[in-house]
């Protein structure tokens, strides 16, 4: 059961939401709208927009423990809330599911969550021992098989980019010595294998001290959570459900998302529909089918920052959908790392 903070027998929710306000604020829930809050997370989103204005919120995670920990929620707040277990690229399907045509405002705060990286057995954290699992739902491939199934260029490669690491040729040769020595089975296992490849010493990025792991972590993780497509769904999906007016927020953490974000919206946007280096962008009688709100790119104020350092990396983008068609167009990104065909492989 719960109390007013929160906490279950699942044991604490204890995620600090980022930029909880501006999204707040971006969002401007109204009364009587349907808000989907695509990454349910510690649920500090969705209790916010409810508490704000007396809408319905439907929530979604794709790790059933975020859902199964808050479904007390679910009936403190019924009707007003749903909570479903799925990935935000379905995101049109479900509402199908529940004859929902039309929504007045999606956010998503990309990425993994405080309950996830402190749970060992979930094997996201280098800090913690624990299985290469770092799967956020509960099927498919685990971290252990990509460690211990990908050929060296394809892991030098996935390091490199998804986890911006500089040494990821290092990395992956080390991966794949020892483990033809013996498979790779724990995080500790591989953060001892990636700081023998590359030095113990903690590195300092963008005025913060990062742990030799950390990269690499990261990229297996996206890799692995097929994170970059996903994201790029959610966004194709908002030009279809989202009403005129309606608006979409994201909350992203690392700069490929945000690339990504921004070149969805300055395409939308007609920024640079006409004038793109990579597309056959073809339609120049397309009209915008979103348009910016707020300035183009928020970050994380200082104040929030000091408070809690996770969030100094947090990127929000907000946009509005106009009354104009959306004409659907995955062709839109400069590159893409999706990487779908390697994952498919495992
Ligand atoms: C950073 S946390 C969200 C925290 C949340 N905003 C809060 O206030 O507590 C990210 C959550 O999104 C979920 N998630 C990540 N990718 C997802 C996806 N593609 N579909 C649905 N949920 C996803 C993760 O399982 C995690 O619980």
């Amino acid at each position: 059961m719960m109390d007013s903070s929160g906490n279950t027998a699942g044991g604490p929710i204890h995620h600090i939401p980022v930029m909880l306000s501006e999204v707040l604020e971006a969002l401007a829930p109204r009364g009587g709208c349907v808000y989907v809050d695509g990454t349910f997370g510690g649920g500090s989103y969705t209790k916010k927009i409810l508490e704000y204005a007396d809408c319905n919120v439907i929530s979604l995670d794709r790790d059933i423990h975020a859902i199964n920990n808050a479904k007390y929620l679910e009936t403190f707040y019924t009707p007003r809330l749903k909570l479903i277990n799925s990935r935000f690229s379905q995101l049109e399907s479900v509402l199908e599911n529940i004859n929902i045509e039309k929504v007045s405002g999606i956010v998503v705060d990309i990425g993994v969550s405080s309950m996830q990286l402190d749970d060992n057995a979930r094997g996201f954290s280098f800090q913690l021992d624990g299985p290469l699992d770092m799967r956020m739902g509960n099927d498919g491939p685990s971290a252990y098989d990509v460690v211990n199934n990908l050929e060296e260029d394809e892991l030098a490669n996935i390091i490199k980019i998804l986890g911006e690491e500089k040494l990821a040729r290092m990395v992956a040769r080390s991966i794949v010595r020892e483990r033809s020595v013996c498979p790779i089975k724990t995080t500790f296992e591989l953060r001892e294998i990636i700081a023998q490849a590359i030095g113990w010493s903690y590195r300092k990025v963008d005025k913060k001290t990062i742990h030799p792991a950390t990269r690499t972590f990261q990229a297996i993780r996206i890799f692995l959570n097929s994170e970059l497509h996903e994201l790029k769904q959610l966004l194709h999906i908002s030009g279809k459900v989202l009403e005129t007016g309606g608006r979409l927020v994201v909350v992203s953490f690392h700069s490929l998302e945000d690339r990504i974000v921004k070149e969805f919206l300055n395409y939308h946007t007609g920024k640079n529909r006409a004038v793109s280096r990579y597309l056959p962008i073809g339609d120049l009688d397309e009209k915008n089918s979103f348009k910016y709100v707020m300035s183009k790119l928020i970050k994380t104020g200082n104040d929030e920052v000091s408070k809690n350092p996770r969030s100094r990396s947090a990127r929000m983008r907000v946009a509005e959908r106009t009354g104009e068609i959306f004409r659907e167009n995955l062709d839109i990104y400069s590159k893409s790392y999706d990487y779908k065909d390697l994952l498919e492989r495992l």
